[in-house]
């Protein structure tokens, strides 16, 4: 990428989208065949069904590749002409290289510069506003923003209490220069971080805190960690005052919000949060029924797929919400304007 300030004033836009899941369907009832647990007590805590999991020889960046393919063709756009490869995900394929430069060569983006964001499941909002402030900047046109899971093979799957949550996809979405107006694109973001809580979430072994080589360790200490309790707790909390203060900032009413597109964790969080934030159910949409959450890739799949029915129309205004490990939160307000 080369990018020099030429005084244009840019928006960014969001312009397609798209999404990999893997073929394997893990339904509760399978779960409940490897772990103590039951149907009932899945769906009723967190709303969740079934997930994906990857092959046993697949790893985040295959489900990027192929995502980010599908996301070029809807745009029309040649690999060569992306400037940026963004790619949010807590489950990259290594600590290092950062799974966007594997991707970036496989897809033939050569141009590209590429990083990873490590933000959990917050990491899309915080690459939607990373690809927003390259491009207004002038430093870059053409930026691909997409949240890459493969949770499964972190997942210590014996533990029921992480095990049934977490599912595998990639998706995201590509932000384009536009000429700067008032109404469309992104029109601000909120985002916060507190790692006080940290520890809530996590993967204990395997970076220089506990590093492999000083193991070895038990298998479930290179897996996720989960203080469920204190992260519902912190994520109702989050999911209401991010969106109240960015509405605020934009000196606007709920009401203006024609679509939410939460992060995809538990029915339960989202239901208490747009309870307090009064936006109706009919205004939201939800897939984690049938994905479970996959972090990163959970906002721009559920957006897909709120597309494909009909609920993410030209010009709706639609607010994304997430919040993760870190702990971090974000949210942002876009309208939606694909030409
Ligand atoms: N099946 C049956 N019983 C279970 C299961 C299960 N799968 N999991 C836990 N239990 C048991 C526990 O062992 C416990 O039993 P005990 O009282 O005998 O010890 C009991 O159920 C209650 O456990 P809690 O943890 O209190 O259950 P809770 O109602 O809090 O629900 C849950 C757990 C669903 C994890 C909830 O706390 C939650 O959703 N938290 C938020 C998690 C989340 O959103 N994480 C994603 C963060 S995003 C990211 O960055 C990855």
């Amino acid at each position: 990428m080369i990018g020099v300030r030429n005084g244009a004033r840019r928006r960014a836009r969001l312009v397609a989208l798209g999404a990999e899941v893997p073929e394997r369907v893990v339904t509760n009832a399978d779960m409940a065949k490897v772990v103590d647990t039951t149907d009932e007590w899945i769906y009723s805590r967190t709303g969740i069904k079934e997930r994906r999991f990857v092959a046993d020889d697949e790893a985040a960046s295959d489900l990027a590749a192929r995502a980010a393919e599908k996301i070029l063709t809807e745009a029309g756009m040649d690999p060569l002409e992306l400037d940026t490869l963004i790619i949010p995900t807590a489950s990259p394929d290594h600590l290092f290289p950062a799974t966007a430069t594997l991707v970036a060569d496989r897809i033939g983006a050569h141009r590209a510069a590429a990083f990873d964001i490590l933000a959990g499941c917050t990491g899309f909002i915080y690459g939607l506003a990373q690809g927003t402030a390259l491009i207004e900047s002038g430093l870059a046109s053409n930026v691909l923003v997409l949240g890459a899971e493969a949770l499964t093979r972190i997942t210590d799957q014996t533990d029921r209490r992480t095990c049934v949550l977490f599912g595998d996809a990639a998706a995201g979405a590509l932000l384009v220069g536009a000429p700067e107006d008032e109404v469309t694109g992104f029109l601000g973001f909120e985002l916060g971080a507190d790692g006080s809580g940290g520890l809530d979430l996590v993967v204990p072994a395997g970076g220089s805190r506990m590093p492999a080589q000083s193991g070895p360790y038990e298998p479930a200490q290179s897996c996720i960690q989960m203080n469920g309790r204190e992260v519902f707790k912190f994520a109702t909390r989050v999911m209401v005052d991010s969106c109240t203060k960015l509405l605020e900032a934009l000196e606007m009413h709920v009401d203006e919000i024609d679509l939410l597109v939460p992060h995809q964790a538990n029915q339960r969080i989202i239901d208490h949060a747009i309870s307090r934030l009064g936006i109706p159910p009919e205004k939201v949409f939800n897939n984690l029924e049938r994905y479970g959450n996959t972090s990163s890739a959970s906002i721009p799949l559920a957006m897909l797929e709120a597309r494909e029915a009909g609920l993410l129309a030209p010009g709706d205004v639609t607010l994304l919400v997430g919040f993760g490990a870190g702990l971090t939160w974000g949210s942002t307000i876009m309208r939606y304007e694909p030409t």
